[in-house]
Parts: C-alpha cells; sequence; structure tokens
C-alpha cells in the first residue's frame, strides 16, 4: 500500500507516533513517505491513504496543521487516518474538527486516533511527568501503534455514520486559543544563559524569534504557543514568565 503520512509537531511527540507508524509500515512491506507541515510537501497523487495528526492545544489540533493539510491535499476521495497527541485521553474528540473538514472535503475517514503522550505543557497548575510515568505512556501508546499498523495490513478499518462531536465549539476555542496565544507568547524571554545561538530563531515555527537591533533574543506577536523554543534551547535559558522549567524532549 501507498501511505503517506503528515503532521505538525512542537515538540516531539507527534513526530514520534508519525516516524513509529511510518517505521513499522515500511517493515511490513508498505510504501510510506513522510511529512512535517513545515517543510514543502506533495502528496503522491496514486497515494491508498492518508495518516494526519499532530497534538491538541486547548482541545483541538492546531489551525496551522487544518490550514496546511487543507491547502495540500489533492481533490480526490482517499482513505485517512487522523491522530492527535495528548496530555491526557479527556480529549479524545480533539481529532473532530480536523476529521470533519476531511470529510466535507470528500475524504473517507477510516480511523481516529488519540494518543496520551506526555506533557510538554506545565506552565501554572500542571506537572511535568515524571520519568516512570514518561515510560508507562509511552509503553502503551506503543501498543495502541501497533494495533493500528495490524488493522491498516489487514485492511481492518471503517467508520460508519462518523460521529464529530462539538465541532463549532471546538474550532471557536481553537481560534480563541489561537489569539490567547500570541499574547501568551509575549510571556517568554532570553535570560543571561543565552549564547546567542540562534537555534531558537531558526526553529520557531511561526517565525517568532528575532534578534533585535542589540542583537538580543526577541519574542514578537506571532506565537503558537507550541513551546518547542523553551524545550529546545540548548542551555536552557528560555524562561516563561521570568520562571525556568525543566526541558521535555523524547527519544526518536
Ligand atoms: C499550548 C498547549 C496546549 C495544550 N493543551 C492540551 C489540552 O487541552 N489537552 C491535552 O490533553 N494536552 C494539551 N497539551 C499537551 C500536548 O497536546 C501534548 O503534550 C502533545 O503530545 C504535544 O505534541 P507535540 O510534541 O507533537 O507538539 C497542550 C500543549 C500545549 C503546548
Ligand atoms: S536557543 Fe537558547 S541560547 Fe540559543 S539563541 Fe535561543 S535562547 Fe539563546
Ligand atoms: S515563540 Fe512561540 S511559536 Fe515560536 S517556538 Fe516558541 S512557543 Fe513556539
Amino acid at each position: 500500500m501507498k501511505i503517506n503520512i503528515i503532521y505538525f509537531s512542537g515538540t516531539g511527540n507527534s513526530k514520534y507516533v508519525a516516524n513509529y507508524l511510518s517505521e513499522k509500515l515500511i517493515n511490513s512491506s508498505n510504501e510510506v513517505n513522510i511529512y512535517s507541515i513545515e517543510e514543502n510537501y506533495e502528496i503522491n497523487e496514486e497515494v491508498d491513504l492518508l495518516i494526519i495528526g499532530g497534538p491538541i492545544y486547548a482541545g483541538n489540533v492546531p489551525e496551522k496543521l487544518i490550514k496546511s493539510v487543507l491547502r495540500n491535499i489533492p481533490d480526490r476521495k482517499i482513505d485517512c487516518i487522523v491522530y492527535t497527541t495528548s496530555a491526557g485521553l479527556l480529549n479524545a474528540n480533539g481529532v473532530d474538527s480536523l476529521a470533519k473538514k476531511l470529510d466535507k472535503k470528500g475524504y473517507n475517514i477510516i480511523a481516529k486516533e488519540t494518543y496520551e503522550m506526555p506533557r510538554n505543557f506545565y506552565f501554572g497548575k500542571y506537572k511535568k511527568n515524571t520519568k516512570e510515568e514518561i515510560n508507562k505512556i509511552i509503553n502503551n501508546t506503543n501498543k495502541q501503534l501497533d494495533i493500528l499498523v495490524n488493522n491498516i495490513n489487514m485492511k481492518n478499518l471503517y467508520m460508519e455514520n462518523m460521529e464529530n462531536k462539538g465541532v463549532l465549539t471546538k474550532d471557536l476555542l481553537a481560534e480563541t486559543f489561537s489569539i490567547m496565544a500570541k499574547f501568551m507568547g509575549k510571556n517568554f524571554s532570553a535570560d543571561e544563559n543565552c549564547t546567542k545561538c540562534g537555534m531558537c530563531v531558526k526553529k520557531c515555527p511561526e517565525k517568532n524569534i528575532i534578534f533585535d537591533s542589540s542583537n538580543n533574543i526577541k519574542f514578537l506577536n506571532k506565537c503558537m504557543m507550541c513551546t518547542r523554543c523553551i524545550h529546545s534551547c540548548p542551555k536552557n535559558a528560555i524562561n516563561y514568565k521570568k520562571k525556568k522549567y525543566d526541558q521535555y524532549s523524547i527519544k526518536m
């Protein structure tokens, strides 16, 4: 089977899922191409299955993913699996908005998947997962992914009467969150540990980080709160509301 996987990932969790699926599907004799929406990608016209996924931000996948996918997918009825990664399974319907939009375009949604992954957002009341929790969460998700791979290979997936719950509310929340994120992003700052290596400038998916005229790191007002900058700075020099946080990363 020819499969294309398309994902957005702020801090690696959704990329981990995409890579895991890709590896297992290739090992079971499928032809797989995998794309991040941050690169130029073109979906193979001959593709049999699209797998599309990304993180949950405030109950929905990022607008950036939805817009990119709708812009780039071919106008043809293709089987499609949509997935999200989230810090819990409470948002099991977070993928519904994307599913509904693809369904409207004529795509055939054959599975909607939600994978619990370690938390990358622990400002305020949330806590970072412990190492033990992280291992347990990833083991459980790997098992869920193995089941999906098996079902894809056995052509066992089919959704009748797909129910997409509360999509209007979710889209409204997502829009509100996109606006809030721009303000929240102004709470980031680089401290004295910054070596001006420029990695955050290069890696920010929204080009929201620049060097100012004094060659200091400056955050603009285009943030999507993916938290990539804070977790990937080699000096852990990026603070949120002047507070330093433990960094999160996932081994691929
Ligand atoms: C701004 C923001 C909002 C989030 N909101 C939720 C949420 O509403 N529910 C949830 O379960 N996880 C939430 N998370 C956690 C992420 O969805 C989760 O860690 C995800 O796996 C991150 O994927 P990524 O590493 O591919 O970016 C949020 C994370 C961020 C950065
Ligand atoms: S990645 Fe960290 S050290 Fe490098 S420029 Fe950004 S804040 Fe400074
Ligand atoms: S500035 Fe905002 S959009 Fe850019 S990497 Fe940091 S959290 Fe993500």
